[in-house]
């Protein structure tokens, strides 16, 4: 990285400091714009959907895919990752909604973030909700589950935020199961 680069990300980083809380969260949305689940234009919706093979994602692993330009996680979770998740009372949790489009208005017990009964398909979008950054994976962080080194925020096996300046649990876009081994988005 050159000299002035360096200056110019330094400089940024000062400026999202300096604008604080709600200005900050403005300057995230811009950098990877959230699907607007409520309102999807009709053009938006023609291009929105994708299939994924998810057969040959182990336990315990994770496959990232591309959808609308962002990356989305697809999370084979252990039986530890699925216990852990359930013993969290939902009195610890920062964001108490489940921020799933798929199951609307619910709270954010970790079964009401997953695909199926079990516990074992977690989908989310991998885009941190402070400032946007991608978030690493892979039993990271405080919590066992995703840390985003940008500002430390961590996200326990569920995908929700437990500590850090991110304000929501990693958002869940549309997506259901269409066969045993294929998973659509959108
Ligand atoms: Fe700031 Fe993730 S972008 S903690």
């Amino acid at each position: 990285m050159s000299q002035a680069e360096d200056h110019d990300s330094t400089r940024r980083d000062f400026l999202y400091f300096a604008t604080g809380g709600t200005a900050a969260v403005a300057a995230g949305a811009a950098v990877w714009p959230l699907i607007n689940q409520m309102n999807p234009s009709a053009d938006v919706q023609a291009l929105s959907s994708i299939r994924v093979d998810v057969s040959g994602v182990e336990v315990g692993t994770q496959l990232t895919v591309k959808y609308l330009g962002k990356p989305v996680f697809i999370r084979r979770r252990t039986e530890q990752e699925i216990a852990e998740g359930r013993a969290v009372p939902l009195s610890d949790l920062i964001d108490q909604s489940s921020e799933n489009p798929n199951k609307p208005n619910t709270d954010a017990a970790d079964q009401n973030r997953t695909m199926d009964e079990a516990g074992e398909w977690l989908v989310m979008i991998g885009v941190c909700t402070h400032l946007g950054c991608v978030p690493i994976g892979n039993n990271s962080g405080d919590f066992d589950g995703w840390f985003c080194p940008c500002h430390g925020s961590h996200y326990d096996t569920a995908g929700r935020i437990r500590k850090g300046p991110a304000p929501q649990n990693l958002h869940i876009p549309v997506a259901e199961f269409v066969d045993d081994v294929t998973i659509k988005l959108g």
